[in-house]
């Protein structure tokens, strides 16, 4: 006999398995939730809750099961059904040409004469390739390529990745399917790894595949819930014969119903050109994709000439690898140069023998700080890694592998006794873990200042090379020469590579900078400790440069986001008699240094706290919070009972229903403008 309520209980198990998964697929698969946060948590504890109380309704593929409890003793190594191949590389068009005619050589052997090709290109993610074993639909087996013939069960862990199906999306599964894939890890969730890592003193990962590649093979699945992995099919393997397709395409299609993670940008090409042109479009889009990508894969569509066309060796006849350049190199680190910052830090870059990478010669590459460059454990002299990802600047990732072991290392590199650009003695501040040129006239410390101020205040056609050039001419000292420069004219113009059109277009561009608000001028003039959202912050706060400059550091902390260090370290910076000065002559010359609109407590908002979240149709983050600031409002990140309106757009997350919970009213971005322009007006409440 059943329990009480066991029969219920089994009901809504079957329902809250069916929503989650459901869910899930749309947050991790889609990308395009339906529900919040805290509703989708909600929903997963009452899940968790019924199945401990009927341990025996608890099936592997229930969501509650993707992460064991308990690690593997090792990897198992496992057959795979059907061998996983490798691909010919291509690395040029002309390559590319020639794969086609070797294709129409072997058929016209065969007895077919100009066939008509079709190919499917597929972005080549830099992963590790995977087979997924489903046996009437549930997920069996997930096994690495191994050596293509062998590899090892990692099932344990490919259960963690949201965006693998437990079970497929169909009510009438094959009684077995093989779906091949990439598991990769993206690299915003790489880089947010290692900088977990490098603040928990941990080693980093080189690069995205050997993080994933670390992840899959370990042996406790919660290590590797905790390292997020993804995933992209790109092909079905072995399948049981109702399983009948004639195109490779309409087979990516199916994997996509069946609730697989299949690259959208995927599509038919039906001549050479258009795969050659497809091949270059990927290649321009790979730096601002969101996972790392090392070519193209172009496959034969027709599933018939797949299969005539064959396999030799270890590589089918009917793909290929269109391969882009490569992003690492190994070259000689020939020296550390060491550069002064805006506020004296020195930062470290490394000289290197010229060594091509991702299609350029690279020559120098950052080390961000003497941290960095210790963690690394680097030595002139010895063979380094060389990364450039996508348009980013190159980076120095660390010794080539066989250096790091030798026993007669040269020694490590040290920051300079002397500043190399004022040759001023360097000091390391006590508590501190950078060395730096103390000297405040250093011309090179001078000049990133300067740079930092042409940036933050936005003035077109005046960047490093031009300031480094009025600096070397005498004619820019501090950020007031830049507002003097339009008494050089004629000296502008007779300068080489200035024309009558671009020195005017200059002086009117540092002419528009003075427009610049209140909290953007206190970014850039250089105060240690503010970055433009504490500039905007001390602005709000203070409402006129006289009240900030009065003020004490018990006054400053009251400013949202600013602690006791930092109030206090902006106080000492402030009360300075050489910034005193830059205040007063950028003041004189007309910058702003007043907060614009309402000030604190006047205004339609005044006195009212907000909170955004979701995507709003129209405006940006920035521009609402800009709205709401303006007309004396206050934004905030979390709700609480003191938040007056939650402003939601679509995908609002937890924020929302905590709203909801709290009985916080929420408006949406009509609500907000209307509230915004009236005040009292009736807010449009969702
Ligand atoms: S197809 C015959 N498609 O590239 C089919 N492979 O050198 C062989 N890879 O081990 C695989 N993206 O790790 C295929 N869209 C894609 C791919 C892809 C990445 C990797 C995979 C494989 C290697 C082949």
């Amino acid at each position: 006999m059943s329990a009480p309520g066991r029969e219920q209980a089994a009901a809504r198990i079957a329902a809250l398995r069916a929503l989650l998964d459901h869910h899930s697929y749309r947050y991790h698969v889609l990308d395009d939730p339906e529900i919040g946060d805290a509703q989708y948590d909600a929903l997963y504890s009452e899940l968790k809750a019924l199945e401990s109380a009927h341990p025996d309704l608890v099936t592997p593929d229930s969501i509650t099961q993707r992460v064991g409890e308990v690690p593997v003793s090792d990897l198992v190594k496992v057959a795979h059904l059907q061998r996983m191949l490798s691909l010919a590389n291509a690395r040029s068009a002309e390559e590319l040409r020639a794969w086609i005619q070797r294709m129409r050589n072997f058929l016209a052997r065969e007895g077919i004469e100009n066939p008509a090709f079709e190919f499917v290109a597929e972005p080549k993610i830099d992963g590790l390739a995977m087979s997924l074993v489903y046996e009437h639909g549930l997920l069996v087996r997930g096994v690495t390529r191994g050596d293509g013939e062998t590899g090892e069960d990692v099932t344990h862990n490919l259960r963690t990745i949201a965006q693998i199906p437990l079970r497929l999306k169909t009510s009438a599964p094959p009684p077995l399917l093989e779906v091949r894939g990439e598991v990769y890890m993206s690299l915003p969730d790489f880089q947010a790894l290692n900088e977990r890592r490098a603040a928990a003193g941990e080693s980093t990962f080189m690069n995205p595949r050997n993080s994933a590649a670390g992840t899959v093979r370990q042996l406790d699945p919660r290590l590797a819930a905790g390292r997020p992995l993804s995933f992209w099919a790109y092909q079905l393997g072995v399948a049981s014969e109702e399983v009948t397709f004639t195109t490779h395409y309409a087979g990516l299609q199916w994997l996509r119903e069946l609730g697989f993670p299949v690259n959208p940008d995927i599509c038919v090409l039906a001549s050479e050109e258009a795969v050659v042109a497809q091949c270059e479009r990927w290649e321009q889009r790979r730096g601002a994709l969101d996972f790392e990508i090392d070519g193209v894969v172009v496959k034969v569509n027709d599933l018939e000439l797949q299969r005539r066309l064959g396999v030799v060796g270890r590589e089918p006849r009917w793909a290929i690898a269109w391969k882009f350049p490569p992003t690492t190199a190994v070259t000689t680190l020939a020296g550390i140069g060491w550069n002064p910052g805006k506020f004296g830090d020195l930062h470290p870059y490394a000289i290197l023998e010229p060594v091509r990478v991702g299609g350029v010669t690279v020559k120098q590459a950052t080390l961000h700080n003497e941290e960095d460059l210790a963690r690394k454990d680097l030595r002139v002299g010895e063979e380094v890694i060389v990364l450039r990802a996508g348009d980013v600047i190159p980076q120095v990732v660390a010794p080539a592998p066989h250096v790091a072991q030798r026993p007669d290392r040269p020694p490590r590199p040290l920051p300079p006794a002397r500043c190399p650009a004022c040759d001023t003695p360097t000091v390391k501040p006590e508590g501190s873990v950078f060395t730096k040129c103390p000297n405040r006239d250093c011309p090179g410390r001078r000049a990133q200042l300067l740079t930092h101020f042409v940036g933050a205040m936005d003035i077109d056609g005046l960047g490093e090379k031009q300031v480094l050039t009025f600096m070397g001419l005498g004619w820019l000292r501090s950020a007031a020469d830049i507002y003097r420069l339009s008494e050089r004219e004629q000296d502008l113009l007779a300068l080489a590579g200035f024309g009558e059109t671009s020195a005017r277009k200059l002086l009117a561009a540092i002419e528009a900078s003075k427009e610049r608000p209140f909290g953007r001028v206190l970014f850039a003039i250089g105060i240690e400790e503010v970055g433009e959202v504490t500039g905007r912050a001390l602005a709000q706060q203070f409402g006129t440069v006289e009240a900030l400059l009065a003020a004490g550091t018990a006054e400053l902390e009251a400013t949202p986001g600013v602690g006791p260090k930092m109030a206090q370290a902006i106080h000492e910076q402030l009360a300075d008699p050489a910034m005193r000065e830059l205040i007063a002559d950028l003041r004189e010359l007309g910058l702003q240094f007043e907060e614009e609109g309402p000030a604190p407590g006047a205004g339609p908002l005044a006195g009212r706290t907000f909170v955004l979240t979701g995507t709003l149709p129209e405006l940006t983050r920035e521009q609402a919070s800009a709205i709401i600031t303006s007309a004396g409002g206050k934004v905030t990140g979390s709700v609480s009972k003191r938040t007056d309106y939650v402003v939601a757009g679509e995908s609002a997350g937890s924020k929302l229903a905590r709203a909801q919970q709290l009985g916080v009213a929420v408006i949406d971005e009509a609500g907000l403008l209307a509230l915004a322009e009236h005040g009292d007006g009736e807010p449009v409440v969702k």
